[in-house]
């Protein structure tokens, strides 16, 4: 079963974080000195992934940029005898990663997003889906957790966290079938449940999709708040093909908030011994 690939849709408004986001991808945010999608690219690569595809759009280059040397900026810092800097940004680790750029024209949902990569994804393979704005902190990255179950399922298969019963409107929510400890059948999925969640399990960003999703988005309407969502989508795999769901070991900052992006921030600055 082959899983190599992965995309990151950065193609969204980041209306919540404007101005900042006018010119640049929220992605490109900094946790202390490095931007949320280098965490998501890293853990990607370290789950063993070879191919990223970004989602973006034409107005943000900054992601394409950050992934490309800049050997001017290089050589200024080696000859400011700043070697150490050059490493954190020649991007070494990446040099046998391929990095594509799709263009998502108008900003119609993350299912949209995901569609623009159909001719990248073949129908018989699987591919991760990382959403950088949520950044972990765990052990083993949690695409690394995901990747380890599919192994054993061979299926299409979700990361989940338990949220409060208050929260279950801001997420996918799923209606879980619980096999082993961290391990469920996903009976059904919901999109932002405004009443009656199925349950307090709620679908973060990461996910290992079967290529089938492409020709069922191909079809899927625009949903809750008129964007074309994934959750939909991956609904309708439900019933074709079965998708799974594996609560993950590790801590989850909503990046995508600013309560979320600050917490982020306090957490790792202190972890760099950079505050008390
Ligand atoms: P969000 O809904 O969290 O991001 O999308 P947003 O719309 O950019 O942010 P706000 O709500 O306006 O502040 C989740 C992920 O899907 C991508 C975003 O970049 C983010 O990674 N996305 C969303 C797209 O690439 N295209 C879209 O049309 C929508």
């Amino acid at each position: 079963m082959k899983l190599n690939k992965a995309i990151l849709p950065v193609a969204g408004l980041g209306t919540r974080f404007l101005p900042a986001t006018k010119s640049i991808p929220k992605e490109m945010l900094p946790i202390v000195d490095t931007p949320l999608v280098e965490f998501a690219v890293d853990e990607a690569v370290d789950a063993g992934i070879e191919e990223i595809i970004f989602i973006t759009s034409h107005n943000k280059i900054a992601i394409q940029e950050h992934f490309r040397r800049n050997i001017e900026l290089e050589q200024k810092l080696l000859d400011a005898k700043k070697d150490y800097q050059v490493e954190r940004i020649n991007l070494g680790k990446y040099k046998d990663i391929k990095f594509s750029f799709v263009n998502q024209e108008v900003q119609l949902g993350l299912g949209d997003a995901i569609y623009q990569a159909k001719s990248l994804i073949r129908s018989d393979e699987f591919f991760c889906v990382l959403l950088a704005d949520d950044l972990f902190y765990s052990k083993v990255g949690v695409t690394s957790q995901l990747v380890e179950k599919f192994k054993e399922l061979g299926k299409s298969i979700i990361a989940l966290n338990k949220v409060d019963s208050s929260e279950t409107k801001k997420y996918g929510v799923i209606d879980p079938e619980k096999l082993e400890n961290d391990i469920y059948k996903i009976n059904d999925i919901i999109e932002k449940p405004q009443s009656d969640p199925p349950s307090n399990l709620a679908v973060t960003g990461r996910y290992i999709l079967s290529g089938e999703i492409m020709s069922i988005l191909k079809d899927t309407k625009a949903g809750f708040g008129g964007e074309i969502q994934l959750t939909d989508a991956i609904k309708h795999m439900i019933s074709s093909e079965g998708v799974f769901g594996l609560e993950y070991d590790g801590k989850k900052f909503d990046c995508g908030s600013k309560e979320g992006f600050i917490d982020a921030n306090i957490f790792f600055a202190k972890k760099q011994n950079l505050i008390s």
